[in-house]
């Protein structure tokens, strides 16, 4: 006799019955307004299948995905290598989550990705951007001793309320006060961060390398003489590397297209797991995980229940095994982007 496997839930079928109500299942119990924003735009779509670049909606038209899920698709969709290393995952049957015993992937996840910037020791896994953006403002407070964070106009790292502190955009914090008494300077501002820095309280500046908003590269020099500045004052630098890292615009992290920096904690998440899986990382220097881990005590002090998951941790080795952008031992010769 044929073995279906289990039953009780068919998803297939499920699709077939009610895909159909996707518009007014969306309308009726999510946010409302997508479905009123995708009408008015034109962009109410059933799309059928993805692959690489593309969609294919019910009529086999064929739609070129410019969004890529806001960058979470570095590889494009269902990349043959990740989607094999999640199924490997899934018939594994590991003992996964037991947050009582030190699982091998995590570990090799944390190794391999370290070795694209060999200045930072360790790893933070969450699951988002916003994540790994709260994480390092939790970080760079508690190490430093200090509240005070630094972020730019214009500026995006996510829209829980620590990372909306440091949002640029009045647009996202209106209404939603009060935040964290973050500052903004501009972009390139050294006379902001000095006179900012003065004050003795910053904990450090958080920074986009290319803003994502705007799409505003941060202009030559600053970062570097950010990091100058903001180490004589006892501060760190920050890089949000959620959208510009892994290999997106051409070096593993954008702000390695300036020669000499070395933020003291790096963001990434989005493309780390091929769009499959949510997964956030802060990269950070030894000192500020052993202050923040200090003691047997603290060992909980910062973590998520779903942090270092299998699936995430699989899908981002396999990940970063496809491709090898920006890998230091080939890099390029320095060069700088024009904004
Ligand atoms: C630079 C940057 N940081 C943080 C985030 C937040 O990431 P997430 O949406 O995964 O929370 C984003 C999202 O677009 C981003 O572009």
């Amino acid at each position: 006799m044929k073995d279906d496997g289990p039953k009780g839930f068919d998803l297939a079928q499920l699709l077939a019955e009610r895909g159909a109500e996707r518009y007014e299942l969306h309308t009726k119990h999510l946010n409302h307004q997508l479905p009123r924003m995708l009408r008015t735009i034109g962009f109410d779509k059933v799309y059928e299948r993805a692959e690489g670049a593309h969609f294919w909606d019910a009529e086999g038209n064929d739609y070129l995905d410019m969004l890529a899920g806001f960058g979470v698709m570095g590889l494009g969709r269902h990349h043959p290598v990740v989607r094999k290393a999640l199924h490997d995952v899934l018939d594994a049957s590991l003992a996964d989550l037991t947050r009582f015993d030190c699982q091998p992937l995590p570990g090799l996840l944390a190794e391999k990705l370290l070795t694209h910037s060999p200045h930072l020791d360790r790893v933070f896994f969450g699951n988002s951007g916003t994540e790994a953006v709260e994480t390092a403002l939790k970080f760079a407070r508690y190490a430093t001793g200090k509240p005070r964070i630094l972020y730019c106009t214009h500026a995006f790292h996510g829209l829980t309320t620590g990372s909306l502190s440091v949002n640029g955009e009045d647009c996202f914090r209106d209404g939603f006060a009060p935040l964290l008494p973050d500052t903004a300077i501009d972009l390139g501002d050294l006379d902001a961060l000095r006179r900012e820095l003065k004050r003795g309280d910053v904990a450090g500046l958080v920074v986009e390398p290319i803003q994502g908003k705007g799409v505003h590269a941060s202009p030559p020099g600053f970062l570097r003489a950010a990091q100058e500045l903001l180490h004589k004052h006892k501060a760190l630098l920050i890089a949000d590397e959620v959208q510009t890292g892994l290999g997106r615009t051409g070096d593993f992290y954008a702000y390695q297209h300036e020669e000499g920096v070395e933020p003291d904690l790096v963001c990434v998440a989005k493309a780390l797991s091929g769009g499959y899986v949510p997964v956030g990382a802060t990269l950070g220097k030894d000192w500020i995980f052993k202050r923040v881990y200090s003691s047997m005590d603290r060992v909980l002090v910062h973590s998520a229940s779903f942090g270092s998951n299998a699936q995430a941790m699989a899908a981002g080795l396999a990940v970063l095994s496809v491709g090898g952008r920006g890998d230091r031992g080939q890099r390029p010769p320095h060069r700088r982007f024009s904004a």
